[in-house]
């Protein structure tokens, strides 16, 4: 399996993407908010980059069908139903309903991949139904790490390299890009005291300073939720809902 890792979303170009199976993780927590909306029964997460694109969609979309979500500076926004707690995002709020989510990095990093030929929100609890998935389709594969505010995030390059190490099954191939052995190396560096060294990664920290501590314990299981959000029609649906179309 042939792997381009981007660290950032921010150097990321169409180029990049066109054409290709990319998976995007944004650990905390966009994606694991994607991936908890649609496992509790939205009917679609629509990623947006910024308030204008939210408001534009919630205008055309009758009041009782949709919850918008998203936050900036890690706060809900005012004037949303939900932040980007992924918890939050329970049967009672989403079920049926479409969620049109507006984050700093996550959301950003998905619309800068949207000409993929395949393209998917990953995190560390869906990551086995990702790989499964990229396994499936393709043998190559480019993972958009989104990171935090241009810099890269620990979080997100060690559930990279947590993909990479079941997808190259713990077995790093002689010719590999240095991003992608950089995320390999790491996870096999921290993989077995993983939740500490997540823990001291600094978007966590921050969260935790500002009282989303209970995000992290539930963000870094891994496996839980075999959901695959896949990119279809400017939104994320289950993959078994975008196949069937
Ligand atoms: C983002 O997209 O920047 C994040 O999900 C931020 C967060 O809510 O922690």
């Amino acid at each position: 399996m042939d792997a381009e890792v981007f660290l950032t979303y921010s150097s990321v170009s169409e180029d990049d993407v066109r054409n290709r199976t990319v998976v995007v993780i944004d650990v905390l927590r966009a994606c694991s908010t994607i991936t908890t909306a649609l496992h509790n029964g939205a009917r679609a997460v629509m990623p947006v980059q910024d308030m204008a694109e939210a408001g534009k969609i919630a205008s055309n979309l009758d009041p009782d069908v949709y919850r918008l979500g998203g936050e900036r500076d890690g706060e809900k926004i005012d004037g949303y139903h939900l932040g980007n707690s992924p918890p939050d995002y329970t049967e009672n709020e989403v079920e049926n309903r479409d969620v049109i989510l507006n984050t700093t990095n996550g959301t950003q990093a998905l619309s800068r991949a949207k000409s993929a030929k395949h393209l998917v929100a990953a995190c560390f609890l869906n990551a086995g139904r990702v790989v499964d998935f990229v396994r499936a389709v393709d043998d190559e594969v480019t993972i958009v790490c989104a990171g935090q505010q241009n810099r890269l995030a620990l979080e997100d390059t060690l559930c990279a390299g947590l993909l990479l190490d079941r997808l190259w099954e713990d077995d790093e191939p002689d010719v590999v890009t240095d991003s992608a052995h950089t995320a390999y190396t790491l996870y096999h560096t921290d993989r077995d005291h993983l939740s500490s060294a997540l823990r001291r990664a600094n978007h966590a920290e921050w969260l935790i300073q500002k009282g989303f501590g209970d995000d992290l314990d539930y963000c870094f299981r891994i496996d839980p939720l075999p959901i695959l959000p896949y990119y279809t029609e400017n939104r994320l649906v289950r993959y078994e809902q975008a196949s069937a179309s």
